[in-house]
């Protein structure tokens, strides 16, 4: 497949491009900063030969027409996969980060969906429910497990609202908005940062790549006649990321038994910051995460192996 991958500089990127090279298809790399000398230096010749690479600023609409005109519309890639954006705050102005992840999310989606384009994923956040940029006392989780239906909540997510609204201008669109949780390399870093605030939990960034990859080759979803639809997907990690007792203090102190019920407990429903919980998502396994991920399980055949 011809796939067009933005943000391919940054962290998600890089390892998102050696992995879809390496699984044969053909990339074209876009970010606004050149990949790094590493990456380029440790493709095989015969990856190096299906990536091109083209420094383009997404957030200037001319800039992202000019891209998509100069394939040609009878050599336009096959799948987008949108990566580009601020990824977190405080790394630039609040003002700017909104400016950029909003326009630049807009501009590709839209170019790609303009000229027919059916299959685009786009990086979403699992704070489209509110985790760890909501004040931690205004966090609260109508039901847990958590799914894609309950507690959108969220701050700083239009991203996917727009993919929602150019899939009806567009039928036949199909776009998946990938939520993931805070991606690392290894689940022992996992342990290091996973906390009560954000549920727990992780997203292994070869899970993310291999998300990507499958929203665009997955079949069988979407909403309309036309195989078109937008749908969120949780890509988080299944089990419980924590090694201490109840209290926050005792992280990494080795215990591995404590569990999520009883966590959900002291954590979340003695702080009023839960409604229901179904409590037998957890029988025979309670250690289980608190993030259904089966949606992506049955619609995109993933599943979180780090
Ligand atoms: N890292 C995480 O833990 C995490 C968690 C949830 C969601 N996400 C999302 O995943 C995606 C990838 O995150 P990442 O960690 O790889 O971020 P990153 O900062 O490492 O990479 C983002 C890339 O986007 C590029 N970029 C930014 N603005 C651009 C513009 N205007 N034009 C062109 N390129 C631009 C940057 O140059 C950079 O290479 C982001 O959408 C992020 O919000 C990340």
């Amino acid at each position: 497949m011809r796939i067009l991958l933005t943000g391919a500089a940054g962290g998600l990127g890089s390892h998102t491009l050696s992995y879809l090279l390496s699984e044969g298809h053909t990339v074209i790399a876009v970010d606004r900063v050149p990949l790094t000398e590493t990456l380029s230096s440790k493709l095989p010749p015969s990856h190096a030969k299906s990536l091109s690479n083209k420094i383009v600023d997404l957030t200037s609409i001319q800039a992202v027409t000019d891209l998509f005109d100069s394939f040609g519309a009878d050599n336009l890639p096959e799948g987008v996969i949108h990566l580009a954006a601020i990824p977190t705050l405080g790394l630039v102005p609040p003002l700017e980060t909104h400016n950029i992840n909003v326009t630049s999310s807009y501009n590709v989606l839209y170019s790609a969906a303009s000229r027919g384009i059916k299959r685009i994923a786009q990086a979403s956040s699992v704070n489209a429910v509110g985790l760890s940029f909501t004040k931690e006392e205004r966090q609260y989780f109508d039901r847990l497990p958590l799914t894609e239906k309950e507690g959108y909540r969220p701050v700083g997510r239009i991203c996917e609202d727009q993919a929602s609204a150019l899939v009806r201008l567009f039928p036949g669109t199909r776009i998946a908005s990938l939520r993931f949780h805070h991606i690392l390399h290894t689940k022992s870093e996992a342990y290091t940062h996973a906390h009560s605030r954000e549920l727990w939990a992780w997203s292994s960034i070869d899970a993310c790549a291999r998300s990507c990859l499958l929203s665009l080759t997955s079949e069988g979803w979407g909403q309309d006649h036309n195989g078109g639809g937008h749908e969120a997907f949780f890509i988080v990690n299944e089990d419980l990321i924590w090694d201490g007792g109840l209290s926050p203090e005792s992280r990494g102190s080795g215990e591995y038994t404590t569990s999520a019920l009883e966590l959900i407990k002291y954590e979340l429903q003695d702080k009023n910051k839960v409604g229901d919980v179904d409590e037998s998502w957890w029988e025979g396994n309670p250690r289980r995460g608190l993030w259904d991920c089966s949606k992506a399980n049955i619609l995109l055949g993933w599943k979180h192996v780090e």
